[in-house]
């Protein structure tokens, strides 16, 4: 993939080589993302972030890479502090937007919307998620986290078995996680969901026609038995079309320290994902507070990777990684 001024919507166009290149530059990342070098090579720039569905972490990460390389932000955050509810269309909006920023990072409600917003304008876009589609960027935060948790190269993810639990109808990061999986040989995959929120056809097909394993069920710990990283998602009560049906599936699984120990043994170190937000309401929790202290809680640190990660996609997007290997090669 030629990185300059590229979209990044959907995992599809990604190589495997792609993805040395993102995880390279994101490794060199990690001390500004730290704060122990300080670099400005996109002062000037300026980030248009538009979220049109709400966040917390993917639109602060975001933010925060962008000012960790020097550039300034600016931010939408909701679809009523904009014109479209004075009747302009999103087209309208992202091309006047686009004509603003250096960068756009868009998150919209619905699948497909992120593609019509690229057409709009000729600014690159970052796609932080659209609807129950994809979410690429925190799909690969996800692999770079498993590498790092796992100790294992690129080369070495060939044959790697994981457990994704949860809503793998509508979970957006699944899709993008899945896919870029497919990029390997011989993966494992084990998919625990209630049987109405298994991973879509098209999707399955996909990794049959691929060559990996696949191990479909609903119980959560002959699902994870075995398997070399747990992923945990959140039931999706927003993409249900009348909330008692989302309700219905609070709390289908919940890990606890218990059931993790019996089926990965009392001293397992198999990291423990979960792209967040955990619900944390009654009856929900995806991951108990009990293993809040456990070394194999990988979610925090899953979480920080985030910021070298996205700054590792500006930097390349907007061409200055060769600007900041001088830099780091001279400090
Ligand atoms: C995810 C999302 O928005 O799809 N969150 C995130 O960006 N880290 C997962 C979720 O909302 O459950």
């Amino acid at each position: 993939m030629h990185f300059h001024g590229a979209d990044i919507l959907s995992i599809d166009p990604l190589e495997r080589s792609d993805l040395a290149t993102i995880f390279e530059v994101a490794a060199m990342m990690e001390v500004y993302a730290e704060h122990q070098k300080i670099t400005r090579v996109l002062e000037g720039a300026v980030l248009g972030n538009l979220f049109f569905e709400p966040s917390t972490r993917s639109r602060v990460s975001f933010e925060t890479a962008f000012y960790r390389l020097g550039g300034s932000v600016t931010n939408i955050l909701d679809k009523t502090a904009t014109s479209i509810v004075k009747g302009e269309s999103l087209e309208d909006t992202i091309r006047v937007m686009g004509g603003y920023a250096d960068i756009l990072v868009i998150r919209h409600p619905e699948e497909g919307a992120l593609k019509e917003c690229a057409e709009a304008t000729t600014c690159p876009i970052i796609s932080a998620g659209d609807g129950a589609g994809e979410h690429p960027t925190q799909a690969l935060l996800d692999l770079y986290t498993i590498m790092k948790e796992t100790t294992r190269s690129l080369d070495e993810i060939n044959g790697l078995s994981i457990a994704i639990i949860g809503d793998l109808k509508h979970g957006r990061t699944v899709h993008s996680l899945v896919k870029l999986l497919l990029l390997f040989h011989h993966i494992h995959f084990s998919f625990i969901s209630p049987k109405e929120l298994s991973l879509p056809s098209d999707l399955l097909e996909r990794i049959a026609s691929h060559g990996h394993s696949v191990r479909e069920g609903t119980d959560l710990i002959h699902g994870i038995r075995g398997v070399d990283v747990i992923y945990m998602t959140r039931i999706q009560e927003e993409r249900f079309l009348s909330p008692s049906e989302g309700e219905r599936h609070r709390g289908s699984y919940s890990l606890t320290k218990d059931l993790y120990e019996l089926a990965c043994g009392p001293h397992a170190r198999v990291p423990i994902l979960h792209p967040l937000p955990r619900d944390s309401r009654p009856g929900a929790l995806e991951i108990a507070h009990d293993l809040n202290n456990h070394p194999a809680l990988a979610i925090f640190r899953q979480a920080r990777n985030g910021i070298p990660l996205r700054m590792a996609l500006f930097a390349l997007i907007l061409k200055v990684t060769d600007k900041i290997k001088k830099e780091h090669s001279l400090q």
